[in-house]
């Protein structure tokens, strides 16, 4: 796959008008619709501003949340949720809507620039249109949830190509969601010149070079609740890495695999089958693949639960494990301590609960500590990394969840295989 891109510094952007696509597609809080971490905004800072001292004019865009464009559509997948159709209305679906407008991110947008930011209205509609056509050299105005274009996700031709009449350049920032092919993803570069802006660049370069060419050895750790979820990672870093550590709820199966009972832990008994193969395909491989071996196993999946720690190949029946225990911490961490590399995605156990965040808290502590390119996957490993106060010691923290997982897959990703090769 090629990802050298041509950058938004290797074309003229002087008196342009720019569609940009971001992933401001930030945490609210569910109540007040307050931003709760606003780093993917921050993050799209560099690429703007430099087109804003460029003298371009932004017409920046992006989704937030999943909001649901067809009102039919809406009632049949909250039915399906278990919602009574009768109560159902239009009025509750355009709140559910309203949810998710742009305004709280066109404000933190504004207070970060330390700049006006003009919010259409639309998405492609006569607001927009207007507000793209007057703005000027210098200036940024934001679209409407690009979601809210019924066409969006389907990447329908009209709509990317109602994007892309509003500007003369597309620049693609918005890593995030590069793994979705949708109209402001990938449709709008049919109808223009498109390139990567600074994220979508450093995101690549730094995983891009883990993958191809790390500073060795290179150890991956993976965890998280599901194999089914990581199937295509671990395929494709047994391939490349030299350690592969495995924790998290998706231990479980391969504990199983192994031929132990689980008791009460997470398990896909249909993957037992492939974590064998896994397990053999790195002895074939020579890759050394690191495996709880004692595990805190919980009565219930509660905070408070009562808990102790047993030997991995013999949790009890009607006993849950919930993190990786002392024996199975120290021997992560050596293996972490002599790494060159290490790209991490998934936590160990139930970081959230305080009582079962040991073992993700001694894995960041090992990758802090051990001076490798650190890289960590977004979502769950991310959040982890950040509440345990282990990121300003991180290399990089990808703002990426699915778009980094399908990176680390090896899978083509849409949103950047459309933009012009450097
Ligand atoms: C993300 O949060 O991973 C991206 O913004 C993509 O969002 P999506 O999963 O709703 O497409």
């Amino acid at each position: 796959m090629n990802y050298n891109k041509k950058n938004v510094t290797q074309v003229d952007v002087k008196g342009k008008k720019v569609l940009l696509r971001c992933d401001f597609n930030v945490p609210q809080d569910k109540k007040t619709g307050a931003i709760t971490d606003d780093k993917r905004i921050r993050a799209a800072l560099p690429t703007i501003q430099y087109l804003l001292e460029n003298g371009a004019a932004v017409i920046a865009c992006s989704h937030l949340g999943k909001p649901e464009p067809n009102f039919e559509k809406w009632v049949k997948k909250q039915t399906e949720k278990g919602k009574d159709p009768a109560e159902l209305t239009e009025a509750k679906w355009k709140k559910a809507l309203d949810a998710l407008r742009m305004e709280p991110v066109a404000e933190r947008l504004s207070q970060l620039l330390g700049k006006p930011v003009i919010l259409a209205d639309d998405v492609i509609g006569p607001d927009a249109q207007a507000k793209a056509a007057a703005l000027q050299p210098g200036q940024i105005m934001l679209l409407q949830n690009t979601r809210f274009e019924k066409g969006e996700t389907k990447n329908d031709p009209a709509t990317a190509k109602a994007m892309a009449d509003m500007a003369e350049l597309y620049v693609s920032d918005a890593f995030g969601t590069v793994h979705r092919a949708h109209a402001s993803t990938v449709g709008v570069s049919e109808y223009l010149p498109a390139v990567s802006g600074f994220l979508i660049g450093k995101e690549l370069s730094i995983m891009g070079k883990a993958l191809s060419d790390p500073a060795r050895p290179f150890v991956a750790i993976l965890g998280g609740a599901k194999v089914s979820d990581k199937i295509g990672v671990i395929e494709n870093l047994l391939g490349k890495a030299d350690k592969i550590i495995i924790g998290g709820g998706m231990a479980y199966t391969f504990i199983k695999a192994q031929g132990h009972d689980v008791g009460d832990s997470l398990l896909e008994e249909d993957k037992v089958e492939f974590a064998k193969k896994m397990i053999d395909d790195a002895k074939a491989k020579g890759v050394e693949l690191l495996l709880p071996e004692d595990t805190v196993v919980a009565k219930e999946f509660a905070a408070d639960a009562e808990s102790k720690t047993v030997p991995s190949d013999a949790i009890p029946a009607g006993w849950q494990g919930l993190d990786i225990g002392e024996k199975t911490r120290e021997k992560f961490a050596a293996a972490i301590a002599g790494a060159g590399t290490v790209v991490w995605n998934g936590p160990m156990g139930v970081f959230e609960f305080d009582k079962f965040a040991e073992g993700t808290r001694a894995v960041a502590r090992a990758v802090a500590a051990s001076g490798a390119v650190s890289i960590i996957g977004g979502g769950d490993s991310a959040a982890a990394v950040e509440q345990l106060g282990f990121a300003d010691k991180i290399t990089h923290i990808s703002t990426g969840g699915g778009a980094s997982l399908e990176f680390l897959e090896g899978k083509a990703l849409p949103g950047v295989v459309c933009l012009q090769d450097a």
